[in-house]
């Protein structure tokens, strides 16, 4: 089968996971695409038999911007599962995912989820005693690659899964997950202009909003309006050039490196010292 992930991901960690079940995928004789949303994504989606949609866990449901250009694509009818990230609560995040596509998708197969604390700081910034984990664990690969298995038990059987919402979780989430709260999570972003080399990546490569343009004399202005909160410009400037109060520039995000930046063969040279 011709199988699609199409995933958001702000600091890669939901890549790593979409990467991880393409090469399940893979191993089971199935050919599979990558696609990131991003706000200026041109998304073709007329080849496949199978999708898989993903997303990180952004205040107990997925990124708004996400679900809003999921509810624009045509899905065919194909089958599809659902997959995300966390910082160990998942929320509504499924559910979300499975409503933007259900209108147009096919049977709903399944849902998977993996904890990753990565960018904990990130939405948690005072909770300094948990020590993140910098990658998804052998223990989760094993569960990915049982849950690909068990997608293609579920197709052959007809057993459709459709993802819980949690209503109060709804009624939360639908207060407090606006764009512009999400950048507070971060908070307001400065550019130190004396250290950025207007190297244009937060622009083009790595923020997923659209929030970061260049002025004429190319330095990278933010729109904080616009910002989803993910962290990435913050976490991954090469230089350190663009800071936040809540967000100190103290991860390491090797995945965004390995699974999104070397995807485009742009190179960090950010100190990065955790292994992945
Ligand atoms: C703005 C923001 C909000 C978040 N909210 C939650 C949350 O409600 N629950 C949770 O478990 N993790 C939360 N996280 C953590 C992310 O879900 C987690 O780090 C995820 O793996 C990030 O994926 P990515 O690297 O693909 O962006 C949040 C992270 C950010 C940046
Ligand atoms: S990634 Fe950093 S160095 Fe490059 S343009 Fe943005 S702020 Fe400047
Ligand atoms: S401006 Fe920075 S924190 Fe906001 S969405 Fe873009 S990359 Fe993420």
């Amino acid at each position: 089968m011709k199988v699609c992930l199409v995933f958001f991901s702000g600091t890669g960690t939901t890549a790593q996971l979409a990467n991880i079940l393409r090469e399940n995928l893979n191993e089971i004789g199935h050919t599979s695409d990558l696609i990131r949303i991003k706000h200026n994504s041109q998304i073709d989606l007329n080849t496949y038999d199978l999708f898989g949609i993903g997303a990180p866990v952004y205040s107990y449901r997925a990124p708004r911007m996400v679900t809003t250009i999921l509810k624009k694509l045509d899905f065919q009818r194909k089958p599809f599962f659902v997959f995300s990230t966390t910082g160990g609560q998942k929320g509504n995040t499924h559910w979300n995912l499975y409503k933007s596509i259900a209108r147009t998708a096919g049977p709903s197969l399944g849902a998977f989820s993996v904890s990753v604390t990565t960018n904990i700081r990130a939405w948690m910034p005072n909770k300094r005693r948990i020590i993140p984990n910098y990658t998804i664990s052998e223990y989760d690969k094993n569960r990915s690659y049982e849950f690909v298995h068990k997608i293609f038990h579920n197709l052959e059987y007809k057993i459709e899964e459709i993802p819980k919402q949690n209503y109060l979780l709804s009624v939360w989430t639908a207060l407090l997950s606006f764009r512009w709260q999400m950048a507070l999570t971060a908070g307001f972003k400065q550019i130190n202009r004396k250290k950025c080399t207007k190297c244009r990546i937060c622009a083009e490569v790595i923020c997923p909003s659209g929030a970061i343009t260049l002025n004429e004399k190319g330095y990278p202005v933010i729109r904080e309006r616009i910002c989803v909160g993910c962290n990435g410009c913050v976490n991954l400037c090469p230089v350190d050039a663009i800071w936040a109060l809540k967000s100190k520039n103290r991860h390491q995000y090797n995945m965004f490196s390995k699974y999104l930046l070397s995807s485009r063969k742009i190179k960090s040279n950010r100190n990065i010292s955790q292994k992945n």
